[in-house]
């Protein structure tokens, strides 16, 4: 395995393989890697002949400094966790200046409207800052293939339109929602929970899994409603929000027209600790 944190290192690096036509898949995270971050680095290595994981607290995204500063960092256990997975793997682990060229800045960015929807309107400046480092890691890197998680469906569809505003030659990969076997889907915040919300927190799925069956028969007013009313009543899981919006363009929907694809969006408070998650109607 071999580890990088200088960005005109790896460029070299990656260039010369790609001179010899090797295949650059791309799983990009902030590290405190769990099985659905490996589903992603799977995939990749399957799909490619070389896979580049990136490991980086980014610290433009982040609206809530008490969330950066307390967001898990264990490089460590993450390098033992990837060896294990490929020895063939590249880790690149920026040097926060370097990445930035020492201004550690948010670009702002038109994604058509992507960006105001849900995520957008909780955490400002958000999307500037996935797209200020993903477009950063996409032109060190210049892969083939990059691997988002359905879990952050709306960061998903803004990468998408991320790459064709910049006319990047990169294939964008959708990896679905892994989960704990209780519903939990899987998030580097869980290690937060304390045990108690930890108990409680399955509770977010087995709401979604209920509006997916009420998708059938209830209107959509009806099926927001229920989810409000049912985590009013809950003694300990906050809801932020739940939308119901297409999957192309993120609008919150009224009602069901036929032909598009529509997604159920939530966001819970357990505690200070913020869980999403989302499922397809
Ligand atoms: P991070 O939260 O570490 O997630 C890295 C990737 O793993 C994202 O594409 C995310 O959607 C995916 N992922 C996380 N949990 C998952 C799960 N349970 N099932 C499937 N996929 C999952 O997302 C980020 O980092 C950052 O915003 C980043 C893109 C790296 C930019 O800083």
């Amino acid at each position: 395995m071999k580890i990088f944190q200088a960005k005109n290192d790896l460029y070299k690096y990656l260039k010369e393989l790609k001179q010899n036509g090797k295949r650059i898949g791309f799983v990009p995270t902030m590290g405190a890697l769990h099985a659905g971050h490996l589903a992603l680095v799977n995939q990749s290595l399957i799909d490619n002949d070389i896979s580049v994981v990136s490991i980086f607290v980014n610290p433009t995204q982040f609206d809530n400094p008490d969330d950066l500063r307390k967001y898990p960092r264990t490089f460590k256990q993450d390098l033992d966790t990837l060896k294990k997975l490929d020895t063939n793997l590249i880790v690149y682990y920026p040097d926060a200046s370097d990445i930035y060229n020492g201004n550690i800045q948010a670009e702002h960015f038109d994604f058509d409207g992507l960006e105001f929807e849900m995520e957008g309107k909780h955490r400002p400046g958000h999307f500037d800052g996935v797209g200020t480092i993903v477009k950063k890691l996409f032109e060190i890197v210049q892969p083939d293939r990059a691997y988002f998680g359905e879990k952050d469906f709306q960061q998903l569809q803004i990468i998408r339109k991320l790459v064709a505003k910049e006319k990047m030659n990169i294939k964008i990969v959708p990896i679905p929602i892994f989960r704990e076997t209780d519903g939990l889907a899987m998030s580097s915040r869980n290690k937060r929970l304390t045990e108690e919300y930890r108990k409680a927190a399955p509770f977010i799925y087995k709401t979604l899994l209920k509006t997916k069956e009420m998708w059938k028969t209830f209107d959509i007013h009806e099926i927001k409603e229920f989810v409000t009313n049912t985590f009013a009543k809950h003694p300990l899981l906050k809801l932020e929000y739940f939308e119901i919006a297409d999957e192309k363009y993120l609008k919150p929907a009224q009602e069901k027209i036929s032909g598009n694809k529509y997604r159920g969006f939530i966001v819970v408070y357990a505690g200070d600790v913020r869980l999403i998650d989302n499922i397809s109607y």
